[in-house]
């Protein structure tokens, strides 16, 4: 049986992604995202239009995407809530977002220099896409928030233990994605971690049960 509802969110479950880019100011910036979807070596990003990431990607062109292995959870969750926005936008200042200029110390992440663009890689992440931003689609409606940015996969770094021996492909046993569902954090199909974006968003939730 199915009943009619108004779903306030689709956030069905999609990896997290950890953008890494650059401030106007040189230093880096990190966003935990998870509006992202694959097509060869391609990716489309979703972000609002008051992150510093959106205006970083379209001013500088590039960025890493560094995938998140559900072990980083507690560092994905102390991005959460942050900005490298100095003025925090109205809308995130009432959802609690303060401004984060050290993204990696606040983290406990360790920036490793890139080949290809100006933003560091993060060297926990196993998978790190150094990546071309080639076009940028302005969407959402009545008026559009967010961005569509696509984006060219030009290098990509695999932790070793990762790759199928004598291959180019990621080992689907090996990889952990964490996985953001509703806002809240799963690793290995379980609920990992307590969620402060899911608290921002005043999400119903249940707390992790101890096993
Ligand atoms: C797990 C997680 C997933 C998120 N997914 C997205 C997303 O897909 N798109 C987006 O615009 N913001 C997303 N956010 C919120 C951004 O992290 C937030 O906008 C942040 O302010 C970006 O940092 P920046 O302003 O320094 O760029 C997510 C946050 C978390 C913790």
């Amino acid at each position: 049986m199915h009943k009619v509802t108004d779903l306030k969110v689709h956030y069905y479950g999609t990896p997290v992604v950890l953008i890494s880019s650059r401030n106007p100011d040189g230093t880096a910036n990190i966003a935990p995202m998870s509006s992202a979807w694959w097509l060869g070596q391609a990716c489309m990003l979703g972000l609002g239009n008051s992150s510093q990431t959106a205006a970083n990607l379209l001013r500088e062109g590039g960025c890493v995407l560094n995938l998140a292995p559900s072990t980083l959870v507690d560092a994905v969750d102390r991005l959460a809530m942050t900005t490298g926005t100095p003025d925090v936008p109205p809308g995130k200042a009432a959802q609690g977002y303060r401004h984060e200029p050290d993204k990696f110390g606040v983290a406990g992440l360790t920036a490793q220099p890139s080949d290809l663009v100006g933003a560091p890689r993060i060297a926990e992440c196993p998978i790190q896409l150094e990546c071309e931003v080639v076009a940028a689609h302005p969407f959402g409606m009545p008026e559009p928030r967010a961005t569509a940015f696509h984006v060219l996969i030009r290098r990509a770094h695999v932790e070793e233990s990762l790759i199928i021996p004598g291959t180019a492909y990621v080992d689907p046993i090996g990889w952990d994605p964490l996985i953001m569902k509703f806002c809240e954090f799963f690793g290995g199909g379980d609920n990992v971690h307590p969620s402060r974006l899911a608290e921002g968003w005043n999400m119903p939730h249940q707390l992790p049960q101890p096993a």
